[in-house]
């Protein structure tokens, strides 16, 4: 049984001290200890947006955050914009009711903190964006055409509530199996004895663990956890020697915005952008998407393009470096020992590369991979000199399809090459029939990804090169 913590936060402007087994989400701290039931319970999988709060000032699920990543942060709840009393109603409330964007109300709390979120850092956001940073809030009544309508009319309106200071205590009495360990070094990591009574899980984002831990995941969410995500040792991106180095605490909102990324991964900035909600990506990082080896998980496909090995650290300080291709064994299950941590991915940089991802979904967010293709080309002009193809959720783990490489070295980017690229991806492929699509249509959409990510790597290559004529093969 799990000892229970006792643990403090901001929480709307004033002081919250709660007492709680450290694995239980956020909701249920705000909802059971703190009476604060704005913040409403839909899912308890990520899906719904319902259970929004800011965590930092960035919108995150708070059903999928546990409570002992909260220590010491600020949050902020729909009932900072309580307006009982003289209070005066905030004008991002008005709005939504003057707009007729408010009908049984389920997914307003939600939907308000979003929007906050997101008008804190963009105060008059395009149309596009309002549709991003809503995409994981699901309103099942009013529509969305008048929640973007009632954003839209906001001006530049400073939309952070006033604080008002008061002191929050409350506590969870049950106990649970879980338990947590904090590390904020590496080192601490290293030196830590990891006993064969735990069954051990590493805590990044939890943006998979938790969704075991509510149990409406696959998998075990373990007894001990190890906490990573005060660990900064894992939390950079540079290039160093020629090499890109990204921690594995880097979450996919820092990949699709970091500039090195861009310039010299865009396949991975591009799929960054496509994982989850605005409130996922502000939590889940690469490295808890490697370890839960889902063969739909974005980051395979795009990192075995890229040329990419998995750097590790075991409790007693050995390493390991392994190619990203061979980390998964079978669906869920990777080549990790227990305590065994991703620290790093490293892959070559080279401005002569352009690379490109492609997603077969059934809706723009929250939704993962039917199946998805990434290509990374190193191109001489317009020949390619050396080129990685690989398919995700076609196979029990990412398919790097060798000979589809091998078909297009030496070759410009003609219809030719491209259709016998094709032919050897379809040949490798082995995709199954399951709920989220048939065999035949994931082959298919391997054949519409390899063209539509090949028409834009000759784009690419184009732009990065503007001197280059075509030339026949
Ligand atoms: C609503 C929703 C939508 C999603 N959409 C997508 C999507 O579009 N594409 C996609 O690919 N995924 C998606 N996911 C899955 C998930 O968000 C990603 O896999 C995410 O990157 C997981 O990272 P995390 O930090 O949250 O992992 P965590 O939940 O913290 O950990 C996941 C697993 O990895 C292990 N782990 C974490 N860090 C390490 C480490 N450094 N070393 C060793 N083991 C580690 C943990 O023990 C655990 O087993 C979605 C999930 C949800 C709930
Ligand atoms: S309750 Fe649905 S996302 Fe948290
Ligand atoms: S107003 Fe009813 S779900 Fe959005």
């Amino acid at each position: 049984m799990s000892k229970r913590v006792t643990l403090s936060f901001k929480l709307n402007g004033g002081l919250a001290t709660v007492t709680a087994p450290p694995a239980v989400s956020l909701q249920r701290i705000l909802r059971e200890a703190l009476n604060l039931t704005g913040t409403k319970n839909g899912c308890g999988e990520g899906e719904c947006g319902a259970c929004t709060v800011l965590f930092d000032g960035v919108a995150v699920n708070s059903c999928l955050v546990p409570f002992c990543q909260v220590e010491g942060r600020t949050i902020v709840t729909i009932e900072a914009f309580d307006h009982s009393g003289d209070a005066p109603v905030h004008p991002l409330l008005h709005a939504l009711v003057t707009h007729g964007a408010v009908q049984c109300g389920f997914c307003t709390p939600g939907v308000v903190m979003s929007a906050v979120g997101l008008l804190n850092h963009n105060p008059n956001p395009t149309r596009d964006a309002i549709r991003e940073a809503l995409a994981g809030n699901l309103c099942r009544c009013t529509g969305y055409d008048a929640i973007f309508r009632a954003l839209q009319s906001l001006h530049s309106v400073s939309v952070m509530p006033v604080p008002r200071y008061r002191e929050y205590r409350g506590e969870i009495r049950e106990t649970d199996r879980v338990d947590v360990i904090p590390v904020k070094h590496l080192e601490e990591l290293k030196a830590l004895e990891v006993l064969d009574s735990w069954d051990l899980r590493f805590l990044a984002g939890g943006t998979d663990l938790m969704v075991s831990k509510n149990g409406q995941g696959k998998g075990s969410a373990g007894d001990m956890w190890i906490d990573l995500a005060r660990c900064a040792e894992l939390q950079h991106i540079r290039i160093v020697d020629g090499r890109m180095r990204i921690g594995s605490g880097v979450t996919w909102a820092e990949l699709t915005t970091d500039p090195h990324v861009r310039q010299y991964a865009p396949a991975l900035a591009q799929a960054a952008t496509q994982v989850g909600s605005a409130q996922i990506r502000a939590k889940g990082t690469l490295g808890g998407n490697l370890a839960n080896a889902s063969p739909a998980g974005d980051s395979f496909p795009v990192l075995a393009a890229l040329k990419t090995h998995v750097v590790t650290v075991n409790p007693g300080g050995g390493t390991r470096t392994i190619p990203v291709e061979e980390l998964v064994i079978r669906p869920g299950k990777t080549c990790l020992n227990s305590g065994e941590c991703i620290v790093e991915v490293i892959f070559p940089v080279d401005a002569r590369r352009v690379s490109g991802f492609f997603k077969s979904v059934p809706r723009c967010a929250q939704a993962l991979a039917k199946v998805s293709v990434a290509i990374g080309l190193t191109m001489d002009g317009n020949v390619v000199e050396e080129a990685r193809v690989a398919l995700g959720a076609a196979g029990p783990r990412v398919v790097l399809v060798e000979r589809a490489g091998h078909c297009l070295v030496g070759r410009a980017l003609s219809p030719d090459a491209v259709s016998e690229c094709v032919s050897a991806s379809i040949d490798a492929a082995a995709p199954i029939d399951d709920f989220r699509a048939t065999r035949d249509y994931r082959i298919r959409m391997i054949e519409v990804g390899i063209r539509r990510v090949m028409a834009s790597l000759s784009r690419q290559n184009q732009r990065s090169s503007p001197e280059s004529s075509p030339r026949p093969e």
